[in-house]
């Protein structure tokens, strides 16, 4: 057994604990190698993990779980996602080219929904009809989808075994959302790729409740790869700025049928920074030159929408939250190096109004203002550091005062782009 499944356990669960986009591709790609099997069990082609398979090779993969590089992998695509399969398609044209084989390794719960293209349409009437209070969604249907799953009428993978019958609950669905929205859409060439496709997403659906109940019982291990991020969670996060789906530690529960006593590890991913893609408050948000700068030095570009992050302070806030809402057992602090060659750093440890201070995320922010401390900064290169003592001193201060606010263990900190550029402690 591996070192990680042994510190980790048989059902480790990794999750964003920010607003998405926290570097969660890196950490799931090298648990994977120790893991059995990846589920995903939320969210969509909304989410975007960047993977570097071979040196200087870059994919971004909106849906197909992380794990897939490692040949002995199962990745699994649970009953809580949407699933765009032309989107899924093109992810395992992607893997082709890689050489990487999906025969028998790509499982898909026959009670996930459909996302067509439909669905983007009424995101982006949605999103036009709010005008200034638009939520900035990334356009690739996920709230009109999983609206139709809790109006209980979203078509599910499992129904595309009848195919006539799938056809007709398509184009009710359809009629009824023209008849709504008043738009025009012609669906022949949508039903035409599923015609051609659905006998090869027929190969892959799988009763992934029963799956990974075995798999469970045969002892074998098991990873939960979280999707977007905690504060984009539909009742914890910064409603109405949200994703449609439960990105916190719930929403792997319930989208992949996984009962809580199995978990053993929950892993937090936190940038060394803040992040945000879309609307919604941001407290600690720079929209000045330096804000410029970590969106440069961090490359931060949307890798769903390419859109530029809104980029910020780190905010202890936002994590004890995190931590309270998820039950983090341990973290991983992504993209320390881009804080490199910022003279003063700050750290947000809560919120003010008036004489009050917020140690946890208020229901809601209005009025209130970050209370920082500074930290001093480093000029050093820090991608070669694979122990902490490598780190220059003011880093190792930074990081040293991120675990003292948090009170959670930060047992990975990432100091570069590759698998290699990596501090494990412990
Ligand atoms: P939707 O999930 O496309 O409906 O978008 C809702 C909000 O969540 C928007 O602000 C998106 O930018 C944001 N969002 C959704 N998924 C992700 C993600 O994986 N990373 C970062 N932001 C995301």
């Amino acid at each position: 057994m591996g070192k990680l499944r042994k510190k980790f356990g048989n059902v480790a669960a990794i999750l964003g604990a920010q607003w998405g986009d926290e570097g969660k591709g890196k950490l799931i790609d090298i648990f994977a190698g120790e893991y059995d099997v990846v589920v995903r069990g939320t969210g969509g082609a909304n989410a975007g993990h960047t993977i570097y398979p071979e040196k200087g090779k870059k994919v971004v993969f909106h849906l197909v779980p992380s794990g897939i590089f490692h040949p002995k992998n199962v990745a699994v695509l649970g009953n809580g996602m949407v699933i765009h399969f032309p989107t899924l398609f093109e992810e395992m044209e992607v893997l082709k080219k890689f050489h990487v084989k999906t025969k028998g390794r790509i499982l898909i719960s026959g009670n996930a929904h459909i996302v067509f293209e439909y669905h983007k349409k009424i995101d982006q009437i949605l999103e036009e009809m709010k005008g200034g209070a638009k939520v900035g969604t990334t356009g690739r249907g996920i709230g009109p989808a999983y609206t139709d799953k809790i109006m209980r009428i979203g078509i599910r993978v499992s129904e595309l075994e009848n195919f006539k019958k799938f056809e007709e609950h398509f184009l009710t669905n359809l009629k009824l959302f023209q008849k709504m929205y008043g738009f025009h859409y012609d669906p022949s060439h949508e039903l035409a790729w599923f015609k051609r496709h659905h006998n090869e997403i027929g190969e892959m659906l799988c009763d992934t409740n029963m799956f990974l109940g075995e798999v469970l019982e045969k002892k074998k291990s098991i990873l939960l790869e979280g999707a977007n991020g905690t504060h984009l969670d539909i009742d914890h996060g910064t409603y109405p700025y949200v994703t449609s789906s439960n990105a916190t530690i719930g929403g792997l529960v319930t989208g992949t049928g996984i009962a809580p006593k199995h978990f053993k590890s929950i892993i937090g991913i936190v940038k060394a920074y803040v992040t945000r893609v879309g609307n919604g408050p941001f407290l600690t948000e720079l929209t000045d030159s330096l804000g410029d700068q970590i969106r440069e030095q961090g490359s931060e570009y949307g890798s769903t929408t390419g859109r530029p992050r809104r980029c910020g302070w780190f905010d202890a806030v936002i994590i004890r939250q995190s931590i309270r809402l998820n039950g983090l057992t341990s973290i991983n602090l992504t993209k320390l190096d881009v804080l490199t060659n910022i003279p003063k750093l700050k750290i947000c440890v809560s919120y003010k109004k008036k004489n009050t201070h917020a140690f946890y995320m208020p229901p809601t922010l209005d009025g209130y203002t970050p209370e920082y401390i500074e930290m001093p900064g480093w000029v050093e290169d820090i991608s070669k550091a694979r122990k902490f003592s490598d780190l220059p001193k003011n880093c190792q201060k930074y990081v040293q005062k991120i675990a003292e606010l948090i009170k959670v263990p930060i047992h990975f900190i990432g100091v570069g782009q590759t698998r290699q550029e990596m501090i494990i402690s412990g």
